[in-house]
């Protein structure tokens, strides 16, 4: 079961449970489906519209859904991750604190997700 906490501006706009059915949706369709104004535009990891930070305070214990190879690319070439954060993410030593949610799929995980201090670009 993953709980999402939607946040905004320092508001928590909804909370979503997801039930651990093996579906692992991703973020942006949690946050369509509950009608959470997150940004999206290509929903295939191209574009960066839909960049959300991500503070994860319980990871499953096999871990958070590892960054794509889109994340990767736009993130760091964005400079919204370093090589560190990349490679502490791949290690599992650290998840990563910003995502793409049409990249990010959600398992067992309970995350806050801010997709209003994303777009201002902090
Ligand atoms: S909507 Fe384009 S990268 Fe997610």
């Amino acid at each position: 079961m993953a709980l999402i906490r939607f946040v905004s501006n320092g508001q928590i706009v909804l909370q979503s449970i997801v039930s651990s059915d093996g579906r692992m949706p991703t973020v942006l369709s949690v946050a369509r489906q509950a009608g959470v104004g997150v940004l999206f535009n290509c929903e295939v990891g191209d574009c960066a519209a839909c960049i959300v930070g991500v503070r994860t305070l319980h990871a499953p214990a096999q871990g958070v859904f590892p960054l794509t190879d889109k994340e990767r690319f736009l993130l760091r070439a964005m400079g919204r991750l370093t090589d560190a954060d990349i490679a502490d993410a791949d290690a599992g030593r650290r998840p990563a604190n910003v995502r793409l949610a049409c990249q990010y799929r959600v398992g067992d995980e309970d995350i806050i997700v801010d997709y209003g201090h994303a777009m201002g670009g902090g």
